[in-house]
């Protein structure tokens, strides 16, 4: 027992010390949206893509079941997109099979992640948490021209 506490004690404060010492914090600059009324909140009332720079764009996204919004984008071959994607409903996940994206999508929260498509052709944007009976139905593709 006392060793057990020990060993607690012990963690706790390398944990504790660890917080203040390299002052490590929760994740910042956290968007959110009312769930309830992404349809209405820009950008995800137009949900698509946007052109920032040469070759820059951002692609706003809303994942519903059971699909994705837009259910096809298409991007110019050697774009960094940066992805932006939030749910009206449940959980959701948002991967694109070949690339570093895999967004786990809660709603009320903004998520968001970036790729360069240096390589032409369609990806798969595929739906990895289980949301329910259409879960296996839930997919877009982008078409890299
Ligand atoms: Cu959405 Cu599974």
């Amino acid at each position: 027992m006392g060793v057990g506490f020990a060993m607690l004690a012990l963690f706790l404060g390398i944990i504790g010390f660890a917080a203040v010492a390299d002052g490590i914090s929760p994740p910042s600059h956290i968007q959110t949206v009312d769930p309830t009324k992404v349809a209405q909140t820009p950008p995800f009332d137009h949900p698509g893509l946007v052109k920032r720079g040469p070759g820059e764009y951002d692609a706003y996204y809303v994942a519903h079941v059971f699909a994705f919004d837009p259910a096809t984008l298409r991007v110019p071959a050697g774009s960094r997109v940066t992805f932006y994607v939030t749910s009206p409903d449940v959980v959701h996940g948002m991967m694109i099979v070949g690339t570093d994206i895999n967004l786990m999508v809660i709603p009320g929260w903004v998520n968001s992640g970036s790729h360069i498509f240096r390589t032409a052709g369609t990806y798969l944007v595929a739906c990895n948490e289980y949301c329910g009976a259409g879960h296996q139905m839930m997919a877009a593709k982008i078409e890299v021209q």
